[in-house]
């Protein structure tokens, strides 16, 4: 099976090479693609040096049973078509399609199956912090419906690109030596601070990042849920961490949600706080699980549950999530 990344210089193309090695995807040749700044830059893979080839509209991917593509919205529409024209499965990270009734919206966890619906041979990957949300939601969903969600966030610096990461370090750097920080990737200077404003504003006042979550979470789950979200970028460099508030139809006891997060697949459970043990992002980058803690009624509504979730999102928020769509159609052989 011959697979590509396109975007494969990027924070979440890079990711996918060591996901896919780590994982032993099965595949018989691994294509990069890229625009022409990275092409002819070589990354390793499995002991090799693969290069990156330049993205260009033509047949490329003839042979290729699967692209993963990560280098924004506006690549993935001018190149869809070239990508999917010969039946190439294409699961995108970027915002292009996901809220395209034509394009499934997956997180294994929640709802794989709507993986195979896929009419224009696209699959989209939900916004990094909508994936790990709902695969903490979906355990308790289990237990009792959730009828809303109130949400901050606390977004890493690597969540803008492998570009805003080294800006935030550079920041630094250039703060303890006495000189003024570079500010170009984010509104504002990130060291140091916190910026409450991902994306761009809305007409609503909410930016459209926090619009992600609350519409991309009611496609994945299928469910009227209601997602309030506050999203914040902060400067940890990888992971992103998220306050949670659910209110369920019925109540829901600490001891069950525990229960329930303990067995669900993708979480692992830190919530020992007396031992100090709870997630932290600066401990979680690189690793799979969606961690949930700090697990507690809410004081103010019996029917309401608060608890703190951390996931890498360039693995699980991106490539991670991305091979696990493509595993479950090569376990489903509907690829
Ligand atoms: N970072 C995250 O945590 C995260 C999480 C979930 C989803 N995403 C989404 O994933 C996508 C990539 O994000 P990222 O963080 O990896 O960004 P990034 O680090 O800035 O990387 C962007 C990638 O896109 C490639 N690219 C840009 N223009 C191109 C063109 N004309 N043709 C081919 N390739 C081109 C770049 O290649 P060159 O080096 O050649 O320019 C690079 O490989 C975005 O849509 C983002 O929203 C990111």
């Amino acid at each position: 099976m011959k697979v590509a990344i396109v975007g494969a210089s990027g924070a979440v193309g890079q990711e996918f090479l060591r996901v896919l090695e780590e994982r032993k995807f099965p595949l018989t040749e691994l294509l990069l693609f890229g625009s022409s700044r990275s092409a002819g830059n070589s990354y390793p893979f499995k002991g090799k040096q693969l290069r990156v080839k330049e993205l260009k509209h033509g047949d490329d991917f003839k042979d290729v049973a699967i692209a993963f593509t990560s280098a924004g919205a506006s690549i993935s529409k001018e190149f869809a078509a070239d990508i999917t024209r010969f039946g190439t499965v294409m699961i995108d990270n970027s915002s292009a399609f996901r809220m395209d009734e034509d394009v499934p919206l997956v997180v294994p966890e929640a709802n794989a199956r709507d993986a195979k619906q896929r009419p224009r041979g696209i699959i989209a990957n939900p916004n990094c912090t909508t994936i790990q949300m709902v695969v903490a939601l979906q355990a308790i969903e289990q237990l009792s419906h959730i009828k809303r969600v109130h949400v901050s966030t606390y977004q890493a610096a690597s969540g803008a690109g492998a570009a805003a990461m080294d800006e935030l370090e550079q920041q630094h750097r250039e703060i303890i030596a006495g000189q003024t920080p570079t500010v170009s990737k984010f509104a504002y200077q990130l060291a140091f601070n916190l910026i409450p404003h991902i994306d761009v504003f809305t007409d609503n006042g909410y930016t459209k990042e926090e619009m992600k979550m609350f519409h991309e979470t009611r496609k994945i789950m299928h469910s009227d849920i209601e997602v309030s979200a506050t999203c914040v970028r902060v400067p940890a460099l990888r992971a992103h961490s998220e306050s949670i508030w659910v209110e369920t139809e019925q109540p829901i006891s600490v001891e069950e949600a525990k229960a329930a997060f303990a067995k669900a697949p993708g979480i692992e459970l830190i919530d020992e706080p007396a031992e100090k043990k709870y997630p932290m992002p600066l401990f979680l980058s690189g690793k799979d699980p969606v961690h949930v803690g700090r697990i507690r009624k809410d004081l103010s509504n019996p029917n309401g549950l608060a608890f703190w979730c951390v996931s890498d999102q360039i693995r699980k928020g991106a490539a991670l999530n991305a091979v696990q769509i493509a595993e479950y159609l090569i376990r489903e052989k509907n690829i």
